[in-house]
């Protein structure tokens, strides 16, 4: 069995057909899907995916980086309120901070994800962190505020090993490992070839970062067992190996 600890299901781009992504998923072995959150617009197609596979489909609560704007703080006590609802949440994400696209909103990103780091402590839910150009930032947030209520992924991991390091020594952190593992000199596979197997998780991102051979095309749950091939073949280990132990690792994780 594998597990895709961070696919954005409930996109616009798989709204057609989502029933046959997740069967053709399922068929391949991949059976169980952590939903991230972008902001209060995808809380409901989410939560219809939940409902619809609740054996499947594990959502999860929280505000992207990238959807922080002047009202993040309107969209954070939405959001919040749901978290307090009577639904299960199985993480607090995704969260973070992205210095790719815009600096506008540099300083209510970081409010914004020390909120959420609170919310995930008085709940002891997994944090799901996004970073992009802003990994010492970040960790430099999450230091400060770790404690043995604290646990998450940094999620879509392409660092150097050192980096890795970092968030191992935070404890009970993991790395996830996406598509760019399978990309042509992206060397993530040297980086993962150096990370103790029972800190990696395996995530697709879909609808993005497809692997190849899908490259540019729309990303998949099914294409986890092509970036797990790619972690075995880093690691030297069988890919049943991979499939167990990343499990066991999500499972641990998200309880
Ligand atoms: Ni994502």
């Amino acid at each position: 069995m594998f597990i895709d600890t961070h696919t954005h299901l409930f996109s616009d781009q798989f709204k057609e057909d989502v029933d046959e992504v997740i069967e053709k998923a399922i068929s391949r072995g991949v059976k169980r899907f952590y939903l991230p959150n972008v902001d209060t617009n995808s809380v409901e197609r989410m939560n219809y995916l939940a409902d619809r596979y609740p054996d499947n489909c594990f959502p999860m609560i929280g505000l992207h980086p990238c959807s922080v704007k002047e009202n993040f703080e309107e969209e954070l006590k939405i959001l919040k309120k749901e978290l307090d609802s009577e639904r299960t949440f199985f993480g607090i994400g995704e969260i973070g901070l992205d210095y790719h696209w815009d600096l506008t909103f540099k300083d209510q990103q970081k409010e914004a994800l020390k909120v959420q780091i609170q919310w995930a402590k008085e709940t002891k839910l997994p944090i799901i962190l996004h970073t992009r150009e802003s990994f010492d930032d970040t960790l430099e947030i999450v230091q400060s505020l770790n404690d043995e209520n604290l646990s998450g992924i940094f999620h879509c991991f392409t660092g150097s090993v050192e980096e890795a390091n970092k968030v191992f020594e935070l404890e009970n952190f993991y790395v996830g490992i996406g598509g760019v593992i399978t990309f042509k000199n992206s060397g993530l596979d040297k980086i993962v070839a150096q990370l103790p197997m029972d800190k990696v998780l395996l995530e697709t991102d879909s609808p993005y970062l497809a692997p190849t051979p899908y490259r540019g095309k729309r990303n998949e749950s099914t294409y986890i067992p092509e970036i797990a091939a790619k972690v075995a073949e880093a690691q030297n280990l069988t890919l049943e190996m991979v499939a167990k132990t990343t499990s066991e690792n999500a499972l641990k994780l998200f309880g």
